[in-house]
Order: structure tokens, then C-alpha cells, then sequence
């Protein structure tokens, strides 16, 4: 048994709910094998966004931040027939990594990383005239979050989910001396959200093996 309780309850809920998968298995390995740092969803966390993605029928999903591919595999999976995930990645090698992963799990013909800093990448998404995604999920820098909300908007429309991982940083986001950079991004953030008038927003605090955070999850409303 692990000290931490919530360690022990994530591991036995893993041998549960995300039974030994070949493919995202793989994904974790090569991942920590190239260096990636481990900072992935966990397989509760992957699967809860897949379910997600299952529940509302998405099509089109949007990531920030694929590191390995972990998430990204889990969304792909929940793809409607013919649907696409887009993943927003900073660092190249980060994105070939995941590519390898992607390819891998059998799923190459459905994702599309985009290779840059993510705000440049939404704002070419929206000079496209990007067709709205049905889901977006935030999960690249911290600082950045709020921003990221004002693009999100802009590709979302009456329906679209929009999630976001780590807003609660350990409990830190309750602190507003904090001057750590990604707790005020998670601050701002959070405020923001539950300033916006066209979503309907809540967080839920996680608890895991990776520690005490918490994921964002807005409706948009109109
Ligand atoms: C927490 S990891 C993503 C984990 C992944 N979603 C998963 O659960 O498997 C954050 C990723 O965001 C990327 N990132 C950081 N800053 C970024 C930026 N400005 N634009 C795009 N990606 C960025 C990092 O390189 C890293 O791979």
C-alpha cells in the first residue's frame, strides 16, 4: 500500500476502470524513454476526457499541449466517425514523439499536431475559419490560460465543452499573495471563467498520484 491514500485509491481504481492498454502503455513508456517529462493525465483523468468526448458525440476536439500524445490518444479514441483532433504542441520533439505514439495506437489518420506556440497556432486556426470543435482541452503553459479561454471562445459555439487541467495547483489558486507564475495564470483563469456570461463553469478539485489539482469544465452557453 502506498503512504498516500489517494495514491492507493487511483492505483486500484486504474486495475479497475484502465485495465493494461497495449497502446497508451506504450505511449508512457517511449515518452519517459526520450526524456518527456511525466506530466501526463493520469488514466482515471484520460479516461474521464474521453468519456466526455464519448457523451456529447465530438467530432472535432481540440488539445493544447500534447507532450507524448497520452491525452491525445485517449480523445482520439472517442472521435465520432470521421472526426479529427487537433494538437496544438510547443516543442518539436515533443510532437514527434507524440506523432510516433499517435501512429503507434493506430489512430494517425484522425489527429493533426500543429507545431508551434499554441496562441499562434489558435490564431491561424481562426484566420483559417476553423470550423468550431465540439471540445477543447486546455492543458499546455499555465500562464497562458487565460488567454488560451479568449481563443477557445472563439472557436467554440452553443455546446462546445472546454475543459482545462491544473487550476488548483496543489491548493495554491486559494493563495493570493502567490506569485508563482502558474498559479496567478490558474487565478486569472479561473476568474475569468467565472466572470464569462456565455458559459456555464465549474471546477472540480483532483486528488491522485499526481498529486492535488483540479480540472476546469465550462458549457458554452451562447
Ligand atoms: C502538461 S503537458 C501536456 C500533457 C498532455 N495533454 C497529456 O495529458 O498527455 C503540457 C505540454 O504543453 C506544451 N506547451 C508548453 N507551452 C506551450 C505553448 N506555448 N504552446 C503549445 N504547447 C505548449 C509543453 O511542451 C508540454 O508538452
Amino acid at each position: 500500500m502506498s503512504s498516500e491514500p489517494w495514491i492507493a485509491a487511483d492505483l486500484y481504481l486504474h486495475g479497475l476502470f484502465t485495465p493494461e492498454d497495449a497502446a497508451l502503455t506504450h505511449a508512457t513508456a517511449s515518452s519517459a524513454s526520450a526524456g518527456l517529462p511525466s506530466i501526463a493525465v493520469t488514466p482515471s483523468q484520460g479516461k474521464w476526457l474521453h468519456l466526455q468526448a464519448r457523451a456529447i458525440g465530438a467530432k472535432r476536439i481540440l488539445e493544447l499541449g500534447a507532450l507524448g500524445g497520452y491525452s491525445t490518444i485517449w480523445l482520439a479514441r472517442a472521435l465520432r466517425a470521421g472526426g479529427v483532433v487537433v494538437s496544438l504542441e510547443l516543442e518539436p520533439k515533443h510532437a514527434e514523439v507524440a506523432q510516433r505514439n499517435i501512429h503507434h495506437a493506430g489512430l494517425s489518420d484522425r489527429v493533426q499536431i500543429r507545431v508551434g506556440p499554441a496562441l499562434e497556432s489558435l490564431a491561424g486556426l481562426v484566420a483559417e475559419g476553423a470550423t468550431p470543435f465540439d471540445l477543447i482541452f486546455i492543458d499546455a503553459d499555465k500562464p497562458s490560460y487565460p488567454d488560451y479561454l479568449t481563443w477557445a471562445l472563439k472557436l467554440s459555439r452553443p455546446g462546445t465543452v472546454i475543459i482545462a487541467d491544473n487550476v488548483v495547483r496543489s491548493g495554491k489558486v486559494a493563495d493570493d499573495t502567490c506569485t508563482d507564475a502558474n498559479v496567478q495564470g490558474a487565478r486569472r483563469f479561473n476568474a475569468m471563467l467565472a466572470a464569462e456570461p456565455r458559459v456555464g463553469a465549474t471546477v472540480l478539485q483532483t486528488v491522485g498520484e499526481k498529486g492535488h489539482d483540479g480540472f476546469a469544465f465550462a458549457v458554452v452557453e451562447r
